[in-house]
């Protein structure tokens, strides 16, 4: 998705904004723009199609573009192909106005048959030169101001903005808005920042604004100040940020990726502590007392993309260990199906960014229904951290590769937490299992750091078969559920083809497929379901399929069936998919090396999708 920074201050401003785009660029773009103001001059613009370095190269690293007042953009093309024309920011016809912007506007052939019926003629095809030329027409037309031309103007938009101005009679400042598009504002001595993720500025400030949606804020002089629709100053204080700044750096690793595999223990413990309190899960911080929990009947879990595969193993392991019902929806799905809820239910919503829109929608929709709200986010004070009743939060810190893996770690241990504590409450898990549920839990870790020091083994396998064009991922229960983010690791960073199967469901259709020489990757974790995939393996293996077995130390006789295995610890079965998932996130990971792929930034994906 698109990424949005700006700088006001002391400094010059290109080589900043350069760099903040560079920390965004795992949002996904493919292109890149600057405007900078230098004084009273007009602003100079500089944009480039393709990867950030092409921009960095036209500027010769931001020094050749002097001034102390700016904003960027890395574009993921919505309205309009990628190209240098469509490329942010972009300006009114004389220059008046230069705005870059991070959504998608809905009304936009409305708005644009006024601006040509205006007499304002269109250079691209985004909908953010609209947006731009909006604020130029109703600056011009009410002679009002930044503040109340931006506002007229978001009140003739429908739509989704994060959205960075200067306009010519005002240099050294910079206006904001924003509704539905994440946006953060820092502030630093003399200098103002503003950034669509907390990365782009963590060098240089870690004082933040959260802007709500439908706010304002004029940045200048190392003050911002934030106004309402009415055009009224809005009083809000600073958010400290606690992230360490190396977090959001590779700290040595060849990729972000990989950086983010090896934190896995240590965030896995983070987030456990952070609700666990004297022997004890305490989740009255997140809204769930034993009063609360006593009160849930049964749980709808909402989410997209890996957070959804979370959502999979928690309805395995709510349901086993609670005894309530769990459905799991993708969010763009459940929105649209007049969901049945009342002010009875539960709905945990499971996001990383905590930005993506189709489940902030599904939130909202929920709430409109009455339903009881948790989020389980990762970055604070992200929409969907703020739209929610309560928040559950993971602490991943900045995850940057955009193949997810501490993040859907950490929301692993979050439902952990909740199923114990629910079952606990509804007198299902005694003292003495309550204890070994947490203990399981602190043990993982560990566990998670021995299969990571055993990476070369598969390595060595995905070596093997860089060159797939199909690859079968089968399990069964909660090993279909690791299953299906295993697939997805792979095909969104390796490329190949892959598909998830529940291994019972083979024999409905995907056999017909297998053929000599396709990698079937199953995962055996769960005791009573073992002989059961080992007869679907042997299936597939007769037709030709090459096997490899992910499973726990001790089944070593797995070795007369399959042609690969990689062993991992035992663990309370429950708990399985936290260390299952490991070898396949280093699968993926491998595959994508050996096909030099650039794994952190994998083509057409984004980190944060904010649109439908
Ligand atoms: C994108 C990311 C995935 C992520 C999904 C949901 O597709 O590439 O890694 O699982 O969005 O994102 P969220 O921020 O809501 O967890």
């Amino acid at each position: 998705m698109c990424g949005i920074v700006g700088y006001v201050g002391k400094n010059q401003a290109a080589p900043i904004l350069l760099d903040g785009l560079s920390k965004l660029e795992y949002r996904g773009y493919d292109s890149a723009g600057i405007a900078i103001r230098d004084g009273e001059k007009e602003a100079e613009v500089v944009k480039a199609k393709g990867k950030l370095i092409n921009l960095y190269e036209k500027t010769n690293n931001g020094n050749d573009v002097k001034g102390h007042c700016g904003i960027g953009h890395t574009r993921w093309a919505t309205h309009g192909e990628p190209s240098e024309i469509n490329a942010h920011p972009h300006v009114s016809d004389d220059m008046n106005v230069v705005a870059v912007h991070n959504g998608i506007i809905e009304n936009y052939q409305e708005l644009k048959d006024k601006l040509i019926r205006k007499g304002y003629e269109l250079y691209s095809e985004t909908d953010t030169e609209i947006l731009t030329k909006l604020v130029d027409y109703y600056y011009k037309k009410y002679k009002v101001g930044p503040i109340d031309a931006i506002a007229k103007t978001m009140v003739r938009v429908r739509g989704t903005y994060a959205l960075a101005v200067m306009f010519k009679d005002y240099p050294d400042e910079i206006y904001v808005a924003r509704k539905d598009s994440p946006l953060i504002l820092g502030v630093a001595d003399s200098d103002c920042f503003l950034a669509s993720d907390v990365p782009a500025i963590l060098k240089y400030t870690r004082n933040v604004y959260y802007i709500d949606n439908l706010e304002m804020a004029r940045m200048h002089d190392g003050k911002i100040d934030i106004y309402n629709l009415d055009g009224d100053i809005v009083p809000k204080d600073t958010t400290e940020i606690t992230w360490d700044a190396e977090a959001a750096e590779k700290g040595g690793y060849e990729h972000f990726m990989m950086k983010e595999i090896h934190e896995q223990p240590k965030i896995i413990a983070d987030t456990f502590n952070s609700v666990y309190k004297d022997g004890k899960i305490n989740l009255s911080e997140v809204g769930l007392t034993d009063e609360e929990m006593e009160k849930i009947k049964k749980i709808e879990i909402v989410a997209c993309g890996s957070a959804y595969h979370v959502g999979m193993v928690a309805q395995y392991v709510i349901e086993d260990l609670c005894r309530v019902p769990v459905r799991v929806e993708l969010a763009s799905e459940f929105r649209y199906r007049k969901p049945l809820l009342t002010d009875e239910d539960f709905v945990i919503a499971i996001s990383q960014s905590g930005e993506t829109e189709d489940t902030k929608k599904a939130v909202v929709e929920a709430k409109e229904l009455g339903a009881n709200t948790l989020a389980i986010v990762n970055v604070v004070g992200s929409s969907i951290a703020r739209e929610a009743d309560n928040v559950f939060y993971t602490l991943a810190g900045p995850e940057i590769s955009v193949a997810t893996t501490k993040a859907y770690s950490a929301q692993l241990i979050a439902i952990y937490a909740i199923a114990v504590e629910l079952g606990r409450v509804k007198g299902l898990i005694d003292d003495a299992m309550y204890k070994h549920y947490i203990e399981e839990i602190q043990a993982l870790p560990d566990k998670i750091e021995k299969i990571i020091e055993n990476k070369e083994r598969i390595q060595w396998i995905a070596n093997k078969f860089a060159y797939s064009k199909d690859v079968f991922f089968i399990g069964r229960g909660l090993d279909y559920a690791i299953c299906l983010e295993g697939s997805l690791k792979m095909k969104e960073i390796s490329y190949i083809h892959s598909e998830a199967y529940a291994a019972g469901e083979l024999k409905h259709g995907p056999i017909a497929l297998i053929d000599d020489g396709i990698l079937v990757i199953s995962c055996l974790t769960q005791e009573g379901l073992y002989e059961k995939t080992t007869s679907n393996m042997t299936e597939v293996k007769a037709r030709g399929a090459v096997l490899l077995a992910v499973t726990t130390y001790g089944h070593y006789n797995i070795e007369d069936n399959v042609n690969y295995v990689t062993y991992i610890p035992k663990a309370d079965e429950h708990f399985m998919a936290s260390l299952a998932v490991v070898p396949l996130q280093l699968m993926g990971y491998y595959l994508s090396v050996a096909r030099g792929i650039d794994v952190d930034k994998p083509k057409n994906l984004a980190k944060s999708v904010t649109v439908e």
